[in-house]
């Protein structure tokens, strides 16, 4: 298994490759399937292939160690078919966590301002020692390394508050590599798994520059 790097490849099939019960944490953020396009006309790879995306949460189950947790963002449009998927494959929902915006990232039927996680566990974690609010504030990136690119900030306090220094912390949705920084700040190490190579090069340079001390406007 290779710590701390950024595996440029599809995950379901890397993941098969680790040993099982390997990983301490996961902390992912998964296309929503909702055929994502931003204002510029990115996309996102498999926001338009529900097997592609939720075939990797079988892998996820199987590499995490038994009694730990996963959290997965995810839309509300696709909430049937992920929840179907995670008890499938044999996660408990323990925790459901809101982060509300300050603006609107679209209006339909009602204006869309807040992001949310589900808590999974596989068996029976041990409870954190401080319990996060499941009502955080989210901090709004520009979106200027990945069309979905979630605040460093954001993800930093789930990785207290789920995992312990030194644990191994998977995202096998990178982007452009926000929880393998998170982690990295936090003395956790990290596996980041991300089919684009142009978003697998940002992520490298992004830590990178963790590693150079130059963090910009990286804030955890
Ligand atoms: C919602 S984005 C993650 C953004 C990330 N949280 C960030 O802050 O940059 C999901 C990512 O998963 C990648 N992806 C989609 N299907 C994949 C798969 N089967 N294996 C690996 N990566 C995949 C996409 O290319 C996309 O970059």
């Amino acid at each position: 298994m290779t710590m701390n790097q950024i595996i440029c490849g599809e995950s379901a099939f890397t993941l098969s490759t680790f040993e099982a019960a390997s990983i301490d944490l996961c902390i992912t953020d998964p296309p929503y399937l909702v055929n994502y396009k931003d204002r510029d006309g990115r996309s996102l790879a498999n926001d338009d292939n529900p097997q592609a995306v939720l075939s990797v949460f079988d892998e996820i189950y199987r590499v995490l160690k038994p009694n730990s947790y996963c959290i997965s963002f995810y839309g509300w449009n696709a909430i049937a078919e992920f929840s179907a998927k995670w008890r499938e494959v044999g996660f408990k929902t323990v925790g459901h966590i809101v982060w509300t915006k300050n603006y609107s990232s679209r209006a339909g039927h009602t204006r869309y301002c807040h992001e949310s996680a589900f808590v999974l566990a596989k068996g029976w974690p041990e409870k954190p020692l401080h319990p996060l609010s499941d009502v955080q504030r989210w901090s709004y990136t520009g979106n200027r390394a990945h069309p979905t690119e979630k605040a460093v900030g954001v993800i930093a306090p789930l990785v207290r508050a789920f995992s312990l220094p030194g644990d191994t912390v998977l995202d096998p949705f990178a982007g452009s590599g926000s929880t393998a920084i998170a982690a990295a700040l936090n003395n956790r190490n990290y596996i980041g798994i991300e089919l684009e190579q142009h978003y697998c090069a940002i992520a490298q340079m992004r830590l990178e520059d963790v590693e150079r001390g130059c963090l910009g406007d990286i804030a955890a």
